[in-house]
């Protein structure tokens, strides 16, 4: 791995990821190499930093309802491990159902985060709205998909369960969260 450290990372903004997570994504960054990502849920930007991170002109766009996301990646910049242009995001304010923020990050994309409402409604209006805007989709928090009732209302861990079992894309890897937690977990989908 190149300059990436994800101890340090997690010591310098809190990464809502385990490191097994973060590495299982920046082994995917390595394989599909994509110039531009769309990532819905930024949270604390962790994450967001480091998928912008990957390559010098790899571009993000991040999506949360909650604004002031920026300082989390500006605080990266002031530890001097990163510079302006290794940090390419376009952070966007508000409701990914929101047919405005839809149209406003309409696009191709080599890669698709989805980590935002969990809700069955909101997360299936998520993945119709920007899961076909690339060819590889990642979905977090699937943990638990084999073994918990998957009717509760967690979309990830439902609709990771009907993608296995449907076996429809080409290709489906999986992590689960090894931080032993009740969520977690990243499924990727390759069409
Ligand atoms: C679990 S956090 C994302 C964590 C992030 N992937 C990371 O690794 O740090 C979920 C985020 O989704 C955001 N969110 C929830 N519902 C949303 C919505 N409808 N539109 C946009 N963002 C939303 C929340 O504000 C929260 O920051």
């Amino acid at each position: 791995m190149k300059k990436y450290d994800f101890d340090y990372m997690k010591k310098v903004i809190f990464a809502q990821q385990s490191k097994e997570e973060m590495k299982f994504i920046w082994d995917l960054l390595e394989e599909i190499k994509p110039k531009k990502i769309l990532e819905i849920g930024t949270g604390c930007g962790a994450l967001t930093a480091m998928l912008s991170a990957h390559g010098p002109a790899t571009e993000v766009v991040s999506v949360d309802i909650r604004p002031n996301k920026e300082q989390n990646w500006q605080r990266l910049i002031e530890t001097k491990k990163f510079t302006k242009e290794d940090i390419n995001i376009k952070f966007i304010a508000g409701d990914s159902h929101d047919p405005e923020i839809v149209e406003k990050v309409k696009g191709e994309y080599g890669l698709v985060l989805i980590d935002a409402d969990h809700s069955s409604k909101g997360g299936h209006q998520d993945w119709t709205n920007y899961g076909e805007l690339s060819s590889v989709v990642l979905i977090h928090d699937i943990c638990g998909y084999k073994t918990v009732d998957p009717l509760e209302d967690w979309w990830p861990r439902l609709f990771w369960q009907s993608t296995i079992f449907n076996n429809n894309y080409q290709k489906t890897s999986e992590i689960a969260d090894t931080e032993d937690t009740p969520t977690g977990g990243w499924g990727a989908i390759y069409r």
